[in-house]
């Protein structure tokens, strides 16, 4: 049965010519990968917030690229939900009917790209891709683990021996240079023109759907209240109310995996 919200949701969508959608870490756990503020956010005894970060990395980046591999070999085999897919379905049909679609997304596992999103902006970088502290190259790079001396290593359990890397350990670029996960840590700006287009397409979208965030980490977050300024109907789909619920026209609770396809599926409707 369509509820109520849903309908007008999808009459909103129909009246709407550009689409903006804003994701996090929930629309990939249903693919197995562990949101950051939920169960299964420690790291043994750290979140991923105490090591995404440049101070971590000043003090430890033998430790910070234990945490990283890691992650990585969580992510390698994962594969996107119903949620991915129908959100990159939408955006074919979508764009097919003469609209625009974003998909700014907080996540850095590729997902969306792998389900067949196109124009995907990714705020917060790519777990799959390095960057050289020296020469400053972005390659992409999926090697687990990330060199041999992380064979083995990794283990979450909070208590893990501890093993010490040096530099002779980490991840070298062509040039020498040390390596770097190419993603955001906190504390880090934004890529300029990856913000710049994300506040762009706030301000210029009719409907904006958030999914899956906390809404707690800025940037990010203030584009949901920027949308609704600017005029857009704002609908959020989470499995629990977020500090954004009070400002969205519509929320949508449960899994994204079976609220996405059910607000998207076969939108547009044909009209021949
Ligand atoms: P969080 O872990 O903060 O929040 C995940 C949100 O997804 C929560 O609000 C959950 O209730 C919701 N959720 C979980 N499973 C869901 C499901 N199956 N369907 C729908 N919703 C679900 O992740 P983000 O909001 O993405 O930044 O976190 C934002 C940023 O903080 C991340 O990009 C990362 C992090 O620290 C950096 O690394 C810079």
């Amino acid at each position: 049965m369509v509820s109520a919200a849903i309908a007008a949701f999808r009459a909103a969508l129909g009246e709407a010519t550009r689409v903006m959608v804003l994701s996090g870490a929930g629309v990939s756990a249903e693919s197995g990968v562990p949101t950051f503020r939920g169960a299964g956010g420690l790291w043994r005894r750290w979140s991923a917030t105490d090591l995404a970060t440049p101070e971590a990395w000043a003090r430890d980046p033998g430790l910070v690229w234990e945490f990283y591999d890691y992650r990585r070999r969580r992510m390698a085999d994962v594969q996107p939900n119903p949620a991915h897919r129908a959100l990159a379905a939408f955006e074919e049909r979508w764009t097919a009917a003469g609209h625009q679609l974003a998909l700014v997304t907080q996540n850095i596992d590729g997902l969306h790209e792998l389900a067949g999103s196109r124009n995907v902006t990714r705020l917060h970088g790519s777990i799959w891709h390095v960057r050289c502290l020296r020469c400053g190259a972005v390659t992409p790079n999926r090697d687990v683990p990330i060199t041999a001396a992380y064979e083995g290593a990794g283990s979450p359990e909070p208590d893990a021996p501890s093993r010490r890397f040096g530099p002779e350990d980490l991840p070298r670029c062509a040039c020498s240079g040390v390596l770097r996960p190419h993603v955001v840590w906190f504390g880090e700006p934004l890529g300029a023109e990856d913000l710049e287009g994300a506040v762009r397409a706030a301000e210029r979208c009719d409907v904006l759907l958030v999914v899956g965030t906390s809404a707690v980490v800025y940037p990010a977050a203030g584009l949901i209240p920027l949308a609704r300024r600017s005029g857009a109907v704002v609908a959020e789909i989470n499995l629990e109310p977020t500090p954004a619920t009070r400002d969205v026209d519509h929320h949508f609770c449960g899994p994204a995996g079976a609220v996405v396809p059910e607000l998207l599926d076969d939108l547009p409707k044909r009209t021949t």
